[in-house]
């Protein structure tokens, strides 16, 4: 029996990011980390409940789509950067979610063939900055709503908040990577200017419900003077 859905964001287009990415070092090896994407899979069947279009941009996860929703794969950052940028251009977006575990560095640049191994010094890996998709996105003249995702081993709530103030967005979602990465449940709490807000822990899709609510009700709130 399907639960009744209200329809919070029918009309509404919630662009966002799921999973992890890779960054390759040479051709069969790379930089990632153990993002599933099923927090970001949970949040994009949550919003299309609520009657919102949504596209999904996603690192290399193994899971499948959910109904309904336009899914773009990509492997790198520097891909999934475009991809989101490309979205926004061609159609725009009300809400952006970043939930991916973007890399924040990638390999300078990647040996185009395998690296052998050599007696001596192990090879160097030099790094490079990853742009920051969602701090770009925030920082567009029209700038949809943006909600962003810390994950975090320790001080949960100063480095949460740090991340929403220097990203410059309103809401902040803070997880501990224990509880998060992986898996189907999880535990979050809620940073927006007014503080924080620790939510019931539940599954990944109730939390996603509950989050898309939230989002709803801040779309709704007439703009700032
Ligand atoms: O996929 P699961 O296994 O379900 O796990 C879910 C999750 C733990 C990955 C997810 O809930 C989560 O917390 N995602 C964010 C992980 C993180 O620590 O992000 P961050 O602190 O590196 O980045 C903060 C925010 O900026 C995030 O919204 C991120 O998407 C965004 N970001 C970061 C770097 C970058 N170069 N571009 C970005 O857009």
């Amino acid at each position: 029996i399907a639960h009744f859905q209200p329809k919070h964001l029918a009309g509404k287009h919630v662009l966002l990011t799921a999973g992890p990415t890779f960054e390759a070092i040479d051709p069969v090896r790379g930089i990632t980390n153990l993002s599933s994407g099923r927090m970001g899979f949970a949040i994009a069947r949550a919003a299309r409940a609520a009657g919102a279009a949504v596209t999904l941009v996603c690192g290399p996860v193994a899971l499948p789509t959910p109904a309904g929703i336009t899914r773009i794969n990509v492997v790198s950052a520097l891909e999934m950067h475009a991809k989101v940028m490309e979205c926004l251009h061609a159609q725009g977006a009300d809400v952006f979610i970043g939930v991916a575990a973007v890399a924040d560095y990638r390999p300078a640049t990647p040996a185009e063939h395998k690296i052998k191994k050599e007696d001596g010094a192990p090879p160097p890996i030099e790094l490079v900055r990853n742009p920051d998709i969602l701090a770009e996105v925030a920082a567009l003249p029209n700038p949809p709503l943006c909600v962003g995702f810390a994950a975090e081993s320790q001080k949960l709530a100063e480095y949460a908040e740090r991340k929403r103030r220097s990203k410059k967005i309103p809401l902040i979602v803070g997880n501990l990577i224990q509880e998060g990465f992986g898996g189907d449940n999880n535990a979050v709490t809620l940073f927006d200017e007014t503080g924080a807000t620790a939510l019931p822990p539940g599954s990944k899709a109730e939390l996603a419900h509950t989050l898309i609510e939230r989002i709803a009700k801040l779309l709704e709130k007439p703009e700032k003077p």
